[in-house]
């Protein structure tokens, strides 16, 4: 198997820790340890935690607790993983073969366009219309239907543009892939995110072959704990947890631990309360930053996520800008590039408010220095 690089995450990988302003980030500000067990008996709890192999498909606990989010799923629909990257691998490989066609909307996270190509599928690809608010060509996914489709891959609340599949769309997706006996997996990690909407409808339970991949990285804010995972048909679920034994084995235990913390009813409220009042807080900021520029930069205003897609119209190549602006301000974005598209970049506004304010300052610095 040859993997292509996955370029976006390589570049996050290199500077995200490195320069001053990571806005290439899709997630809040993250949850800090105290946060999440402010209480000293709980802390005293998690010291008794006895740091061996958990269970290696998630404990059954935390595997229930993810299930009841899920209608009609039980602790035999879930693999839990080491956080949504591992879910989205995992279940790529359990279901492409060489030779098979996986239709894909894009722009998405591109983990699965590279892992569905590493193991042989041929992408095919329905765009995104940036005039429709980043909604589906859904013409065009239907005409790309055919019996040699075995997997479609969506990714809802969609990254990078934040758009939200409306319910209408959703089922005409699903239709689809019924009409042609294809998978369907759904990335679903920024669900719970919705700046004002109330949370986004799954996939799960629309149709027998649906797959769902969710993690505590984004509407959850704790992207350290690298707990993501599947939610399935058994058959699957049972697939994807051998296939784990080669990858990860299973999830850390303290990990574990902590996401059944996150993931209990009242932390879990609290937890997407706090994610959803950093969206609000910080969008206008944002918002203000691009409307100052009078059209060089524009935005269709993101529906979920920590950000935002924004369109510019500079004689710039979106690496370049990133490059540059990196070098010069220490100040991280994601190019368009990286979803294969032309001008535009992906800016993460999740951080505290000052942090982005001198951000963007950095940034309109930058801007203005330009020949
Ligand atoms: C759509 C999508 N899926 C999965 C991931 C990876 O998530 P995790 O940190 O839970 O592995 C990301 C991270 O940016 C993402 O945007």
């Amino acid at each position: 198997m040859k993997l292509e690089q996955f370029v976006m995450e390589r570049m996050q990988s290199t500077w995200e820790n490195i320069v001053k302003f990571n806005l290439s980030e899709s997630g809040v500000h993250p949850v800090a340890l105290g946060e999440l067990v402010p209480s000293a008996a709980g802390r005293e709890e998690l010291l008794t935690l006895e740091l061996g192999y958990g269970q290696s498909n998630g404990t059954a606990d935390l595997r229930n607790t993810i299930a009841e989010m899920y209608q009609g799923a039980d602790d035999s629909n879930v693999l839990v993983t080491t956080g949504t990257s591992e879910a989205n691998f995992l279940a790529t490989w359990s279901i492409v073969e060489p030779g098979d066609e996986v239709i894909m909307i894009l722009p998405n996270y591109m983990q699965t366009w590279g892992v569905a190509r590493g193991f042989g599928g041929q992408i095919k690809e329905v765009p995104l219309i940036e005039e429709m608010n980043w909604a589906p060509d859904l013409d065009e996914f239907e005409s790309l239907l055919s019996s040699k489709t075995k997997l479609i891959i969506v990714c809802n609340p969609n990254n990078p543009t934040g758009a939200i599949l409306t319910e209408a769309e959703m089922d005409r997706i699903t239709e689809g892939a019924r009409r042609v006996g294809a998978w369907l997996l759904a990335d679903e990690v920024y669900r719970g995110a919705e700046r004002e909407r109330p949370i986004t409808p799954s996939f799960w339970g629309r149709y027998e072959k649906v797959i769902v991949t969710a993690g505590l990285s984004k509407a959850y804010g704790l992207p350290g704990l690298r707990i993501g995972w599947i939610v399935g048909p058994s058959e699957i679920v049972t697939k994807a947890w051998s296939y784990h034994d080669y990858t990860t084995i299973g999830p850390s235990a303290l990990s574990d631990r902590l996401a059944r913390v996150a993931l209990a009813p009242d932390n879990r409220r609290k937890l997407l309360a706090r994610t959803r009042e950093i969206l609000n807080n910080n969008f206008p900021v944002l918002r203000k930053w691009v409307d100052s520029y009078g059209g060089m930069f524009s935005v269709v205003e993101p529906q979920a996520g920590a950000i935002a897609y924004l369109r510019y119209d500079l004689d710039m190549e979106s690496l370049d800008f990133v490059e540059r602006l990196r070098d010069q301000k220490s100040v991280l974005l994601v190019p368009g590039e990286h979803f294969h598209m032309k001008n535009y970049l992906r800016v993460g506004f999740g951080s505290q408010p000052e942090h982005l304010r001198e951000a963007l300052e950095l940034i309109s610095s930058f801007v203005s220095d330009l020949p």
